[in-house]
């Protein structure tokens, strides 16, 4: 039944995304080109995860993360943080020549009625699907609960510190 409910959700999704066009309507013909990196699952502590990543596109084109799955998960939905508050976004843009940063405290995956909870040490695997490029499966490192990246720093003993067993 809930199958069912999803493929519904799926289709008004796809009506909605015909209606508006795509970012800009960009009638250019650049194409986007995505690669996915930085991606984190910190171990859930409840039925639900959160899941960060960066979509890097160095394509002419923009384009928008639409929606999410994974098998690990009932739903994943995409949450953007609007004034400390997360909320639900219909889809993220993906800027030409830029990127798209999801990251803790700001926007981010959620992953909804987990189905096995991941560890510290797996991999999750997300299908990300686009509303122009075709989709793109990535393995999201499950990290410890407090996780975070040390972002802004590179010097190479940081990574000396992530072997934790
Ligand atoms: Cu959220």
């Amino acid at each position: 039944m809930r199958r069912r409910a999803a493929a519904a959700l799926a289709v008004t999704g796809a009506l909605v995304l015909a209606g508006c066009d795509g970012p800009g309507g960009s009638g250019s013909g650049g194409t986007a080109d995505l690669s996915v990196g930085s991606a984190y699952m910190p171990q859930p502590v409840s039925d639900m995860a959160a899941g960060f990543l960066t979509i890097t596109n160095e394509g002419d084109a923009a384009d928008r993360l639409t929606s999410v799955s994974s098998d690990v998960a009932g739903r994943v939905t995409v949450h953007e943080t609007v004034d400390g508050a997360m909320q639900e976004a219909d889809g993220l843009d993906i800027p030409a020549h830029g990127s798209l940063v999801l990251e803790s405290g700001g926007s981010h995956l959620m992953f909804e009625q987990l189905k096995r909870k991941p560890r510290q040490g797996q991999k999750v695997p997300v299908e990300l699907a686009f509303a122009h490029s075709a989709p793109v499966t990535v393995e999201i490192p499950v990290k410890a609960a407090t996780y975070t990246p040390k972002a802004g720093r590179t010097t190479g003993s940081e990574t000396g510190h992530e072997t934790g067993h």
